[in-house]
């Protein structure tokens, strides 16, 4: 199935949202009102017509190109999208419904505060593609990947799950590394372009039309 994207206009999205909101829920006095809710349990009935939990997550999926290809591609996956913006989750949204996708859902989530409404040992694949890189010091607790969601993968993933990552930012890269090393649970393996056939996500197509190089990693749990 071929998505016509031009039937859907797109918003104006902002590369970055309010900073508020790359905040873990925990650290605030007073919770905006504009912050996206956090959730316990969702009722998956909502987002998948075979009524079944997310095997497949895309933590920070963006504008959701990868997502939606993933879900056509392997329709006999349930593939689960987080993302803080909150335009780009309605776009996403508009397109699951008006093409149709019955296997695709996607959330307006801070992916900072966990991800409780997985159930344990359930994901095949988690996809964390292109993380925004926070590079000045101030900003690094912004980075959703730190050691509680890497302990929400290792409890979410199934046993043969494997998580993959890319980024073309090296230090991205070895702050993600350390941070796996720290939990201690995850073998980490450099993987080559052939060796992985996934759809290109949106930032992927950035980086290969400017020519940036950018790193391929899969981990699995030990
Ligand atoms: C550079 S984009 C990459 C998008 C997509 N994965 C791709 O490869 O095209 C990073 C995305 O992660 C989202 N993001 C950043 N922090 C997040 C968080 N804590 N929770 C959910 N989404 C987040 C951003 O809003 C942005 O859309």
């Amino acid at each position: 199935m071929k998505i016509d994207y031009k039937k859907y206009p797109t918003p104006r999205m902002r590369h970055h949202t309010a900073p508020n909101l790359y905040v873990r829920y925990e650290d605030f006095k007073v919770l905006p009102r504009y912050y996206p809710p956090l959730q316990q349990n969702i009722d998956w009935a909502l987002y998948f017509s075979n009524n079944q939990p997310p095997n497949v997550l895309d933590i920070g999926c963006g504008r959701g190109g990868f997502l939606l290809e993933f879900a056509t591609q392997f329709p006999e996956t349930n593939i689960f999208g987080l993302e803080v913006r909150k335009q780009a989750v309605e776009w996403i949204d508009d397109i699951i419904t008006g093409e149709g996708i019955d296997n695709a859902g996607v959330l307006w989530y801070n992916s900072s505060n966990g991800l409780p409404f997985i159930q344990n040992e359930s994901l095949e694949s988690a996809f964390y593609f292109f993380p925004d890189p926070w590079h000045k010091k101030k900003h690094r607790k912004r980075r959703a990947f730190n050691i509680d969601l890497v302990n929400e993968l290792y409890r979410t993933m199934s046993s043969t799950g494997t998580l993959f990552l890319m980024t073309d930012v090296p230090e991205v890269d070895s702050y993600q590394q350390e941070v796996l090393n720290v939990h201690g649970g995850f073998n980490f393996k450099y993987s080559l372009v052939d060796e992985w056939s996934l759809p290109l996500t949106d930032h992927e197509n950035f980086s290969l039309k400017k020519g940036i190089p950018y790193i391929r990693a899969v981990v699995t749990k030990r």
